[in-house]
């Protein structure tokens, strides 16, 4: 595909997004931009200085603090100011933590402006909450992604096990549930479907099955057979 697509896919928590983001960006040679890794990151560097709770205090340090991505032959590594923070950011306290912090419109306005920055060439998926509400309104192509509660905390606990980490499904269901519900009735941008977002309820779709899904519906764009 030849297009500088800007395509945007948001969704609640471990629906997959950044799984088939990534896919997504490989087949097409596009960047992927993981904009939660944005908030975790803020969310990381507040807990080392006891200011999850402090608009301004979030903002100062969002102030001090370049965020950037960088894509290695194991992935996608996050930086802040350098620094390799990619593993740190997936932490429990960070993951409790991460709803309240991007939840301060302060917050939110800085981030949004640095994802359109990333995002202002096009040849991009970028993944989140806001992407096709906020971030990239007038995206060429949106989507939206859900599973049910149940899937979704299964594929985190798999996950888990995978990397030997002990966790317990309850716990996770119940971590999933609340952040889905602070995301969901946060006042500024709340997780939501845009109106023209592609709905694709992967309960039961392996990964392969979805970015075929999502593949099918690009192609089937009549945006893109203009061009
Ligand atoms: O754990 P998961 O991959 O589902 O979440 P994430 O994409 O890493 O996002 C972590 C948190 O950041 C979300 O629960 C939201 O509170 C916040 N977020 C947001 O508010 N807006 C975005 N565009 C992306 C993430
Ligand atoms: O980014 P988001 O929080 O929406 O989810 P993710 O981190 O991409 O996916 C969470 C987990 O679900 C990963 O371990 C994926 O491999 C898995 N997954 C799956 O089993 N089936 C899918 N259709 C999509 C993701």
């Amino acid at each position: 595909m030849v297009e500088k697509l800007k395509i945007a896919i948001d969704g609640p928590a471990s629906a997959g997004k950044s799984t088939v983001a990534k896919i997504l960006a490989k087949k097409l040679n596009y960047i992927y931009c993981d904009t939660g890794a944005m908030y975790r990151t803020l969310t990381y560097m507040a807990l080392k200085e006891n200011a999850i709770s402090d608009e301004n205090h979030l903002v100062k340090l969002l102030d001090q603090a370049k965020i950037t991505f960088e894509q290695r032959v194991d992935g996608q590594h996050v930086f802040l100011n350098n620094q390799d923070v990619t593993e740190v950011i997936r932490q429990t306290d960070v993951t409790n933590n991460v709803s309240a912090v991007s939840a301060f419109p302060k917050v939110r306005e800085e981030l949004v402006k640095r994802q359109q920055e990333i995002a202002k060439e096009g040849a991009i998926v970028m993944d989140g909450r806001d992407i096709g509400t906020a971030v990239l309104p007038l995206a060429e192509v949106k989507f939206f992604l859900v599973a049910s509660v149940e899937e979704r905390a299964m594929r985190r606990y798999k996950e888990n096990l995978s990397k030997n980490i002990e966790t317990n499904f309850e716990t996770l269901k119940q971590e999933i549930e609340r952040r889905d519900y602070l995301d969901t009735t946060r006042k500024v941008s709340p997780l939501t479907q845009a109106k023209d977002a592609k709905l694709i309820d992967t309960t039961g779709l392996n990964i392969q099955e979805v970015v075929v899904k999502m593949l099918e519906y690009i192609q089937s764009l009549s945006v893109l057979k203009q061009k």
